[in-house]
């Protein structure tokens, strides 16, 4: 079954939204890990719009279970990566005027550039994982660049409805197979929620699914403790068939909106 990873970007938004010291994503990262996290994940973004460079200096110092930097392929983000030597690194696509990541990786425009970055991350001892879209030739493409993860982006099947969302959890399903046969290791996440996450929790060979937005949601209600042990337990021990679209109760009905 796979991990939790807990993202701890919208910590860092509240806190931006006044400048102010509080809440620390740092603090509310080590509750997260205490609640069931077996990893935390943070987004440097260029245009620091949440979490700061002294925050994931602070995570790589303080959390017990594994740091994920996420990040673009901005010279400045990389040689901060390179210092920083988290346990891994995924790779995503960025654009300053998005609300929030939005497609996967260009893996096939930007294999030249992706044949120098992946290489040198990995020598600094991270995990390097490419966020892609549920797609054969990026799929291919990340291979070739020599990734060891593929993070499958899984918000087109969080944003759809009814038919249109069973054709997407089945791409999900061909990508993670497809993935494992081209002997990359398999994470996912983007848009997932206490209702939409039992299926993906069932995908084949996803080893971590990295979840931010509605676990801190549902923390401002009822804690990190609750937030992050529900999340867990739907994700470590997901109920009913592979593949099966099983809906998961929600106590609050928590949807995704883009953040
Ligand atoms: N994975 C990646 C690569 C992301 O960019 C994000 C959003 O920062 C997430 C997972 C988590 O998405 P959400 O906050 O919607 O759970």
């Amino acid at each position: 079954m796979p991990k939790l990873h807990v993202n701890v970007d919208h910590v860092a938004t509240v806190r931006q939204a006044r400048r102010e010291h509080f809440p620390d994503p740092v603090l509310w990262a080590l509750a997260a890990e205490q609640a069931g996290a077996r990893g935390i994940t943070a987004h440097l973004r260029m245009d620091r719009r949440h979490i700061q460079d002294e925050d994931v200096k602070q995570l790589k110092r303080r959390i017990a279970t594994k740091l994920n930097f996420e990040m673009s392929l901005d010279p400045e983000i990389v040689a901060i990566a390179i210092a920083l030597r988290p346990d891994a690194v995924c790779l995503v696509p960025e654009d300053r005027k998005e609300v929030t990541t939005e497609g996967g990786l260009a893996v096939v425009r930007e294999r030249a550039r992706l044949a120098r970055i992946v290489p040198k991350l990995a020598r600094r001892g991270a995990e390097v994982s490419l966020f892609v879209d549920p797609d054969l030739e990026q799929l291919e493409a990340a291979a070739l660049v020599g990734a060891e993860f593929v993070e499958l982006h899984t918000g087109s099947y969080a944003n759809a409805k009814g038919r249109g969302r069973e054709r997407e959890l089945a791409r999900l399903v061909r990508a993670a197979e497809a993935a494992h046969e081209l002997g990359l290791r398999v994470n996912a996440g983007h848009g997932l929620d206490y209702d939409n996450v039992g299926p993906i929790a069932r995908l084949p060979h996803v080893e971590e699914l990295n979840i931010g937005f509605a676990i801190v949601a549902r923390s401002l209600f009822e804690g990190v403790e609750v937030a992050v042990g529900a999340m867990a337990r739907l994700v470590e021990r997901p109920i009913g068939p592979r593949g099966s679209n099983g809906r998961v109760p929600t106590a609050r009905g928590e949807r995704r909106t883009e953040t």
